[in-house]
Order: C-alpha cells, then sequence, then structure tokens
C-alpha cells in the first residue's frame, strides 16, 4: 500500500508550491492513473515517489513504513517518458544486466517474457527495435529489478494507435503482480484498466472514480 498524506514540494526557487496538499492511496496489484495537462506537476510527483527529489513536507508511507528517499529508490522501478533515449547497452542483454552484471540468464529470459519479447535475440541492440518492442524493453529493464512500485511517466506518448492498444494490454497484464502507478495527460485508453483515478492540476490532486470519469468522455466523445 502506498500511502501519501497532505505532501507538498515547494523547492525554495520556485515562488509557488509545484505540489500541494497531495493525498493518495494506492493497494498492492491496483492501477492508480494521475491525469493533467503539462506542468501540472506529474513528473515531479514521480520524481519524489521514486526518491529523486524530496518532499518538503506531508508524509509518505510504504506497508505503514515512513519511507526516506534512498529507501524509495530500492522500492520504486521508474520508466522515464521516451524512457528509449535513455538506453544505454549495446544488446538487449547488455541494457537489461546494466548496473546489475549479477542478473542470471534465466532471470533475463524472464523479464523478456513478461513483456512479450521473449522472441528477440539477447545481442539485438536495442535502437533496432520498433517502438513499441523499445517500450517493451524499457518496462524490462524496471521488472527485472523485482520493484514494488512499478511507476511509468506518459507510457503512450508518441507510440501510434496500434503500439498503445499493445502496451495497454501488456500494462493490464502486469496488474496481475504489480502495483503501478501511471501519469499521463492523454487518459483514453488508459482509463480503461485504471482502478484510481485523479486529476492532477497546478500541482493539486483530486481523486475521482474511473468508471464516472469514462462515461463522461464517451458522452462528450458522442
Ligand atoms: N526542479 C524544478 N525547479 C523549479 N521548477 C520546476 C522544477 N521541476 C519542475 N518545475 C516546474 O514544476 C511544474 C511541474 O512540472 P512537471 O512535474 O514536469 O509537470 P508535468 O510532468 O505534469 O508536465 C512546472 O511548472 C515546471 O516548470
Ligand atoms: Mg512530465
Amino acid at each position: 500500500m502506498l500511502y501519501l498524506k497532505n505532501l507538498a514540494y515547494h523547492p525554495p526557487a520556485t515562488p509557488t508550491p509545484i505540489l500541494e496538499g497531495i493525498n493518495l492511496e494506492l493497494a498492492p496489484q491496483q492501477l492508480g492513473l494521475v491525469i493533467g495537462g503539462s506542468g501540472s506537476g506529474k513528473t515531479t510527483l514521480l520524481e519524489i515517489l521514486t526518491g529523486l527529489a524530496e518532499k518538503t513536507s506531508g508524509e509518505l508511507f510504504w506497508r505503514n513504513q515512513e519511507l526516506i528517499p534512498m529507501q524509495l529508490q530500492q522500492i520504486g522501478g521508474l520508466v522515464f517518458q521516451f524512457p528509449e533515449r535513455h538506453f544505454c547497452g549495446s544488446t538487449v542483454l547488455e541494457e537489461l544486466r546494466f548496473g546489475h552484471p549479477e542478473l542470471k540468464t534465466q532471470q533475463v529470459t524472464e523479464a523478456l517474457e513478461e513483456v512479450g519479447l521473449e522472441q528477440i535475440s539477447f545481442n539485438t541492440p536495442p535502437h533496432a527495435l520498433s517502438g513499441g518492442q523499445q517500450r517493451r524493453l524499457a518496462l524490462a529493464v524496471q521488472l527485472i529489478r523485482q520493484p514494488n512500485l512499478l511507476m511509468l511517466d506518459e507510457p503512450t506518448a508518441g507510440l501510434d494507435w496500434s503500439m498503445r492498444r499493445q502496451l495497454v494490454k501488456l500494462l493490464a497484464k502486469l496488474k496481475a503482480h504489480w502495483t503501478l502507478l501511471i501519469v499521463t495527460h492523454d487518459a483514453a485508453e488508459l482509463l480503461k484498466i485504471a482502478d484510481r483515478c485523479w486529476l492532477i492540476k497546478h500541482g493539486a490532486l483530486e481523486s475521482v472514480d474511473p468508471d464516472t470519469l469514462k462515461r463522461e468522455r464517451a458522452q462528450s466523445v458522442t
């Protein structure tokens, strides 16, 4: 269970807080979706949850234990926006083992299977993969480290319709084993698989029922 209470982030250099009064609860094996426009604070929220930035105030608990940034780096796995831009291995194997040379072939195989990439060769250069495959590889890079909380920043950005559909299907499957928190400006397909949902505006979070939001969106289309 992830639990945020009245969390705020206000770096000294900014006139107003970037995040304020954030309350959020996410149970295991649930998929939480935070929806908001550009500059609303989505990436900053993930940076705090992965220990890359430190909250100014408020409480942050994982399973009833308050965590410091170093512990957050251990429990969380973050797939950045456009993760393929951060690939640094010259092969799929190198990418998956980066910083973890102790990982066994069996673990590499399992991680690739988990994201539906079992057919690709360990020696394939990451940049030779298709856009959809690259996103899957970036997911495998996090999953192989067995994070307790898997976070994704704009996972569908820059993908075409068919690749988005495949990725959403994969994320729905991963929910059986992992707790996921996804932030996006474009909720369309992701809303269908969300258990919890929040809107974020100017750094403030508002909880909404995913089903209500789905109905509203369906009505506004027709
Ligand atoms: N380290 C920082 N220092 C100052 N302002 C920042 C910093 N990081 C982000 N911001 C500002 O915080 C706001 C939220 O940014 P961000 O979390 O990247 O939004 P989103 O991911 O929703 O587009 C923006 O106005 C951005 O300019
Ligand atoms: Mg962002």
